[in-house]
């Protein structure tokens, strides 16, 4: 898992929360019939929500692994290299240019993680949550100005983060090769607008008033 197949979990992740949360623009109702689905998965032969605690357990999983690697492994790596990592030429840039965004944009998304599970699972940081009811979260939420503006700028990180990830994912599974770059890069650039449009139309209707 370490190798980057747990990035292909978490970049599924993203992309199928996404197309859930895209159910607001259906309505109230479809949406939280759709959460009400996710934790009532295979109920009555499964407990409810024991599929759910499944996939979150497995997210997490795919989650701490990702932060080990990034944190640790670049860390012993970097310093296995030594000073091979001051030589000059454009390949050590482009790679500590690489690294670098990936540290800001990886801690402002790991911040936004922690704010949004604040925010809409548990409902902490929001004073009008109410189990359950997903809609209403959501609209209470990013109705707060600098809340869906908050949002927006951590889908923008998350999209540089996910075109490096995605970029350098065939890398890490050994799947590189100098004639598929083209196809890589699109792919990469895709994925991070797909997430970056999709995400961020949800906060931007709230403030629009489209969603209600
Ligand atoms: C504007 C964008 C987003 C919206 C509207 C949104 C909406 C939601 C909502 C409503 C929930 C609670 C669902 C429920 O309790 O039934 C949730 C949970 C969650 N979201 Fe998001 N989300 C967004 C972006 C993201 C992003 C970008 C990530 C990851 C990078 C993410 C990760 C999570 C996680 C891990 C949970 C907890 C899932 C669980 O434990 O059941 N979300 N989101």
């Amino acid at each position: 898992m370490a190798d980057g197949t747990h990035r292909i979990g978490l970049l599924a992740y993203v992309l199928v929360h996404m197309i859930g949360n895209l159910k607001v623009f259906m309505g109230e109702h479809d949406i939280d019939e759709y959460a009400e689905g996710l934790r009532r998965l295979l109920y009555p032969i499964a407990p409810e929500e024991s599929i759910l605690w499944l996939f979150r357990a497995g997210l997490l999983a795919m989650f701490v692994i990702h932060i080990w690697v990034a944190v640790v492994l670049t860390r012993r790596n970097r310093a296995a290299r030594g000073k091979v990592r001051y030589a000059p030429g454009r390949h050590y840039l482009a790679a500590d240019y690489a690294a670098r965004t990936m540290r800001w944009t990886g801690t402002i998304v790991l911040l936004f993680l922690l704010f949004h599970l604040a925010d809409l699972t548990v409902g902490w940081a929001n004073p009008d949550f109410i189990q359950g009811a997903v809609y209403h979260n959501i609209v209470s939420s990013f109705e707060v100005w600098y809340v869906a503006l908050f949002y927006i700028v951590a889908q923008i990180a998350l999209a540089f983060h996910i075109y490096h990830g995605a970029w350098s994912l065939f890398q890490s599974l050994g799947l590189a090769s100098a004639r598929y770059n083209n196809w890589r890069r699109w792919f990469a650039v895709a994925f991070a607008f797909v997430i970056l449009i999709g995400n961020s139309s949800i906060p931007l209707a709230v403030q629009l008033g489209v969603v209600s």
